[in-house]
């Protein structure tokens, strides 16, 4: 029998790619978005990537009785949870919404949830879920706590999932803590698609590859790392859309709830990416080098052994494939604006 399951935040960067994963792994997926931070054109391009028309529920997750009227149009087997406000800097701006919309929004989807008896969530976390540390790579059991209103969300989050789980053992979630996304679908018709100037290294790089941005700008370049620059844990959106296949079925199979690193394992300075992408793109691309950003820690990769010994998950997708893959997204997008 197929599976229903719910993506909310499904027309995103990350929820858009797992769209497609599930597709491919014979689940029967809708969309739930409110599109506050997606294109519009996204379903159609899933149409075409998955060659069957989507569903979308336009739908804001802090409508209670809209989210009533989405469970009431169909029975879900899971629900994985994208929708959520992701600027860390701008959460430190606007607290109050990060928290109605990650923690107020969380609860209103538990309680649609529960009232429809669906019991499966996968729930988006983040690696910025971790205290600072020096020890690398970060396991799962590594102290928790956070440096922004977004990462408080986002623990709060973890915690009233457990809290919920808790007290009634019908619920099964899956916990992910990505590390930093990157990427493309292979297809070159989904990616990540800020309409601002970017905060995040990868979408920077991008911009200065298609000319939108003069040079990029290395945050420090004396830090206590083999280049002086930041190193991270990129993981391809592709192998990190798979992992919430595979999490979202270890919970429908098995009921096995689960909190998982998702990352590589591998760190990359930021100078590792910069050449990684002059190689994609086949030219040098200009950096400067800048003031370390407040905030910012030298290193930062987990430890991915519970998700390849849990779930059978290993990231496959290496640095070139990363570039590669965005450089073409970001190639063709520049190109149909060239077209007008
Ligand atoms: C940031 C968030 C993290 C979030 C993640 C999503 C902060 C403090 N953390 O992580 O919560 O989950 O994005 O991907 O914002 N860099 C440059 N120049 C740039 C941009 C970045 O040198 O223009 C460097 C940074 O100093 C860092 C590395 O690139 O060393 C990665 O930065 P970024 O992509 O912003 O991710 P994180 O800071 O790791």
């Amino acid at each position: 029998m197929t599976r229903k399951i719910l993506l909310t935040g499904g027309a995103g960067y990350i929820g858009s790619h797992t769209y497609a994963a599930l597709c491919e792994a014979g689940y029967d997926v809708a969309i739930l978005d409110n599109f506050d931070n997606a294109r519009p054109d996204v379903p159609d391009r899933l149409e075409v990537i998955t060659g069957k028309p989507v569903t979308v529920h336009r739908c804001d997750i802090l409508d209670p009785a809209a989210l009533a009227r989405v469970f009431a149009s169909d029975h879900f087997d899971g629900v994985v949870h994208f929708a959520a406000r992701k600027a860390v800097g701008e959460s430190q701006r606007m607290p109050l919404e990060y928290i109605e919309t990650n923690c107020t929004g969380l609860i209103n989807l538990l309680k649609a949830m529960r009232a429809a008896e669906v019991f499966n969530i996968v729930f988006s976390s983040s690696a910025t879920v971790y205290a600072p540390t020096t020890d690398w790579p970060i396991p799962e059991g590594a102290a928790l706590g956070y440096a922004s209103t977004y990462a408080y969300t986002k623990l709060m989050g973890e915690q009233i999932i457990a809290q919920v789980a808790a007290a009634d053992p019908r619920w099964h979630y899956g916990v992910l803590r990505y590390f930093n996304p990157a990427g493309a679908h292979t297809s070159a018709l989904l990616g990540e698609d800020p309409s601002d100037i970017p905060n995040n290294l990868m979408p920077y790089i991008a911009k200065v590859a298609t000319g939108e941005l003069p040079a990029l700008n290395v945050f420090g370049n004396d830090y206590p790392t083999p280049d002086g620059t930041g190193v991270r844990d990129y993981i391809h959106v592709m192998d990190l859309a798979r992992g919430h296949v595979l999490s979202l079925t270890e919970l429908i199979e098995r009921g096995n709830s689960h909190t998982l690193n998702l990352g590589t394992g591998q760190g990359y300075s930021v100078l590792d990416m910069l050449n990684a992408y002059s190689r994609a793109c086949g030219k040098e691309l200009p950096y400067v080098v800048a003031p370390r950003r407040e905030g910012d820690l030298d290193c930062y990769y987990g430890d991915p052994t519970k998700a390849e010994a849990l779930l059978g998950f290993r990231a496959e997708r290496g640095l070139d494939a990363m570039c590669a893959d965005s450089w073409a997204w970001v190639s063709r997008k520049s190109n149909m604006r060239g077209q007008g």
